[in-house]
């Protein structure tokens, strides 16, 4: 494996902060990942020297700021093989392009009575905005169920999707207990019915290479946060097929071809849905995070951490009183597990001193967390900047932990 992790390490200045007098350990990924010195200059670059509003000046600055950010568009659909810049739409993030779709989609194509098909391992942001769509529509949400493992049961998802099923979205991994679904036989299964797919790619982008078109995924989603990125920036991926026949989300400036107070026309693609002064500083920083990722290898990144990640697991799971939330046989990079009898906040407070970052809570996914019985877990979710020393570290605030509650 060609991969130096004290090397990338150093291209991460926070890695190197202590809390609390003592070195910080970050396994908070799942929430936010940190950044890298070639995203935070690029930023700074773009504001420094560039900065102009895009898409509307004759000026030298103003096209300047418009090719980076056309650059940046260029860049993502690379990255993820999209078959043109047209079906690459930048947003806030993925919570931004899950509402995109469940609205644009919703009001093009789903009417009283039609079904949407979402499954239980699921992120609030890719519940709610469908139940709204229902609500809106009165029309019905289906949940694929999960086994005790945390793992998809397909055969159920077989028996709900129907004629009446408009569309599916379901995560590609689960940012509460790390499963990392079937998508492409999900897609498979959909597609012989006739019905598109959205993925939710927020805990999958930063972890495995994607390829929309091999994937024949109809919509992609993911955060720019989430994938050593800007905050506020995010992606929708969408055949264009689709994109072409849906309405717009969101009215304002830039998003139209012309307008008067009798009717207005929209633009093309992709500005149709690109409403308003976009984050054009952030798409350029997330446009250097993707190809920081493309310069250390998503393969090499995937390899390393399915290391990290089974270390963690053998290393935890053999901690006496530890119970691991989710089993399945397929994880990518996140860890769910309780304390015998300890509150799960408590235990994130105790190892929170230690120096260690991990999330407690039920990582807004109630639902999930509802099914397994508990109101929440103690969640340690790895990047491929974290080492084996920094499991154990974790380890140890562990044992500290069951010390102190003993
Ligand atoms: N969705 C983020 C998480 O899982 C915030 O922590």
């Amino acid at each position: 494996m060609n991969f130096n992790v004290e090397k990338i390490r150093k291209d991460f200045p926070i890695l190197h902060r202590e809390v609390y007098n003592k070195p910080l350990v970050y396994l908070d990924n799942a929430a936010t990942t940190q950044k890298p010195v070639q995203v935070t200059e690029e930023m700074n670059r773009v504001y420094e020297t560039i900065n102009s509003n895009i898409h509307r000046g004759v000026h030298y600055l103003s096209d300047m700021c418009t090719g980076e950010y056309e650059k940046a568009r260029e860049k993502v659909a690379r990255f993820i093989n999209a078959a043109s810049t047209n079906e690459v739409i930048f947003t806030s993030g993925t919570t931004g392009s899950v509402n995109t779709v469940a609205f644009s989609f919703g009001e093009t194509f789903v009417s009283e009575g039609d079904e949407i098909i979402i499954s239980a391992l699921e992120h609030h942001s890719n519940i709610v905005p469908w139940q709204m769509l229902c609500e809106r529509k009165k029309a019905v949400l289906k949940v694929i169920p999960v086994n005790g493992n945390g793992e998809l049961l397909m055969d159920e998802y077989e028996k709900l999707i129907g004629p009446k099923t408009r569309l599916v979205a379901v995560a590609h991994v689960s940012n509460a207990i790390g499963t990392r679904n079937p998508v492409e036989r999900i897609i498979e299964i959909s597609h012989n019915h006739d019905v598109p797919v959205l993925i939710d790619g927020a805990q999958s982008i930063q972890h495995e290479k994607i390829d929309v078109q091999k994937l024949d995924a109809d919509f992609f989603a993911f955060s720019g946060h989430k994938v050593y990125g800007p905050t506020g920036t995010g992606v929708l991926y969408g055949k264009e097929e689709w994109l072409e026949k849906m309405t717009p989300y969101q009215g304002g400036g830039e998003m139209i071809s012309s307008v008067s107070f009798e009717k207005s026309t929209y633009n093309r693609l992709p500005f149709k849905f690109e409403a308003g002064t976009p984050n054009f500083a952030g798409a350029i920083g997330l446009a250097a995070a993707l190809d920081y990722i493309d310069n250390t290898g998503i393969g090499n990144i995937a390899e390393y951490e399915k290391d990290l990640t089974d270390y963690a697991v053998s290393k935890l799971s053999q901690t006496e009183n530890l119970k691991l939330i989710g089993t399945p046989a397929h994880r990518t990079s996140v860890i769910s597990f309780l304390l015998e009898n300890i509150h799960p906040y408590d235990a994130g407070m105790v190892i929170d001193k230690m120096g260690v970052a991990v999330r407690t809570g039920s990582h807004c996914a109630e639902p999930l967390m509802g099914f397994f019985g508990i109101r929440g877990t103690i969640r340690a979710s790895l990047a491929f900047y974290n080492t084996r020393k920094e499991i154990d570290v974790l380890h140890n605030a562990i044992l500290k932990v069951k010390e102190m509650f003993r």
